[in-house]
């Protein structure tokens, strides 16, 4: 029975570890611009994945912006603008 257990958690932390991979993959972020810009700044301090998690409107995503800069993110104001379409374009819900 433990063995069992234990055989179950390790396919487990498997399989999230390919879910992982999956949300990373080069599909989920297409090559826009804003991409190397979100990807510098916004993968600091949580994954990439926290976008394809993100269940925002386009509004709430230029709101987020703003709150991870104010969090420390060091986006370049001449990068603000393609960021914030390239995750409204990606990633919102009412796109
Ligand atoms: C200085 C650290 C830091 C940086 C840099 C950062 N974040 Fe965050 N982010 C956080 C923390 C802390 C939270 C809240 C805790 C959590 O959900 O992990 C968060 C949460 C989020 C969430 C979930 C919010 C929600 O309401 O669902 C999103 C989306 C997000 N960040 C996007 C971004 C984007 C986009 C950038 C780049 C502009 C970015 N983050 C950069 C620290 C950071």
């Amino acid at each position: 029975m433990k063995i069992r257990t234990a055989v179950t958690a390790a396919a487990a932390l498997i399989w999230c570890g390919a879910l992982v991979q999956i949300a990373a993959s080069q599909e989920s972020f297409p090559d826009e611009p804003g991409r190397d810009a979100m990807m510098l700044a916004c993968t600091q301090c949580h994954s990439p994945g926290k976008m394809i998690l993100a269940d925002l409107t386009k509004e709430d995503w230029e709101f987020v912006v703003y709150d991870m800069i104010g969090r420390g993110a060091p986006v370049h104001e001449e990068d603000l603008a393609d960021l914030v379409k390239y995750l409204q374009d990606n990633f919102a819900t009412d796109k």
